[in-house]
């Protein structure tokens, strides 16, 4: 695996691994953008990549753009060496790890506007962020030119936004929005998960039990989501000390609280355990059910 961090070895090497896999017949860049910290979800994208492409690359880049002022920038964990090992083992031959001066030269005159869709769910309780995430990837886009581009379901919000930005703004570009990869107990994987000490951890598996118990609802033939949100909520209700932002049910394109769910829209709960904001989001008989069960209490 090469490590490049500027923007013409990039280039340089994105030419000679295409080149390359050309004379084997290939020559398909698949890119997996990341923050790092990496764990068996953004390993699991880079498997799609390579399923799809001959050449996998990914970068690793934490973002500025779209961290708030009062938001963990400065801590979110940062592991270069341990990132690359893992990047390397899973097969990822061109890692991009550039510092902010290559991305962001200069503060940004332009942004994407990611239109209404970002007002929303996260996009409320972070006023700016999709703003930052597509400006990014944006970007990253343009400096890789990758054929297919890898993303997580596990953030729904920003993965409707960047299949809107490819499809509005003509990207060339195949989107693949690969299914979120969890814990035993049902906990999606987040690289905001190690802010978590262990009676955190343990309580979180609310939030995969509470989706459980709404799948479960919706598979029994509850399509009146005001009904299928009670029952999330009340699973989220057996801890008092969790405080739920939101819990909803979406139309899978625009995000738009329905009133009645059908096969495809997006449940999806944001909330907080301690000072940790976690995510996590089903696609109603769709995508695999959750398997989990409330915590009990402490041992
Ligand atoms: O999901 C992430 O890790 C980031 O938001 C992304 C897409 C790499 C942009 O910084």
């Amino acid at each position: 695996m090469l490590t490049v961090t500027t923007a013409g070895e990039l280039r340089e090497e994105l030419r000679r691994l295409r080149e390359d896999a050309r004379v084997l017949g290939g020559g398909r860049v698949g890119f997996v953008p990341t923050m790092g910290a990496l764990h068996e979800g953004h390993l699991a994208l880079v498997d799609e990549a390579r399923r799809r492409a001959d050449v996998a690359a990914m970068s690793i880049f934490v973002n500025p753009l779209q961290f708030g002022p009062s938001e963990d920038l400065s801590r979110y964990p940062r592991d270069p060496d341990g990132d690359a090992a893992k990047a390397r083992a899973r097969g990822v031959q061109l890692l991009f790890a550039p510092g902010v001066e290559v991305i962001y030269p200069r503060e940004p005159l332009v942004r994407i506007d990611p239109g209404a869709l970002a007002q929303r769910w996260e996009g409320a309780a972070r006023p700016g962020h999709f703003a930052g995430v597509l400006t990014v990837v944006a970007k990253l886009l343009h400096l890789v030119q990758p054929d297919v581009a890898v993303f997580g379901q596990k953030d729904v919000q920003q993965a409707t936004l960047i299949r809107a930005m490819v499809r509005d703004l003509d990207l060339p570009v195949e989107l693949v929005i690969a299914p979120t990869v969890r814990e035993p107990d049902g906990l999606a994987l987040s690289s905001r998960n190690v802010y978590l000490d262990p009676d955190e951890r343990r309580r979180a598996r609310v939030i995969p039990a509470a989706l459980a118990r709404l799948e479960a609802a919706y598979a029994a033939g509850e399509r009146r989501v005001p009904r299928l949100v009670a029952e999330a909520n009340a699973v989220l209700a057996l801890d008092p000390q969790l405080w739920p932002d939101y819990v909803a049910v979406a139309d899978p394109e625009t995000l738009e609280p329905l009133d009645l769910a059908s096969d495809g829209a997006i449940a999806m709960i944001a909330l907080r355990v301690g000072k940790t904001r976690l995510l996590d989001n089903a696609i109603l008989g769709v995508s695999p059910r959750i398997v989990a069960e409330p915590p009990g209490p402490p041992a």
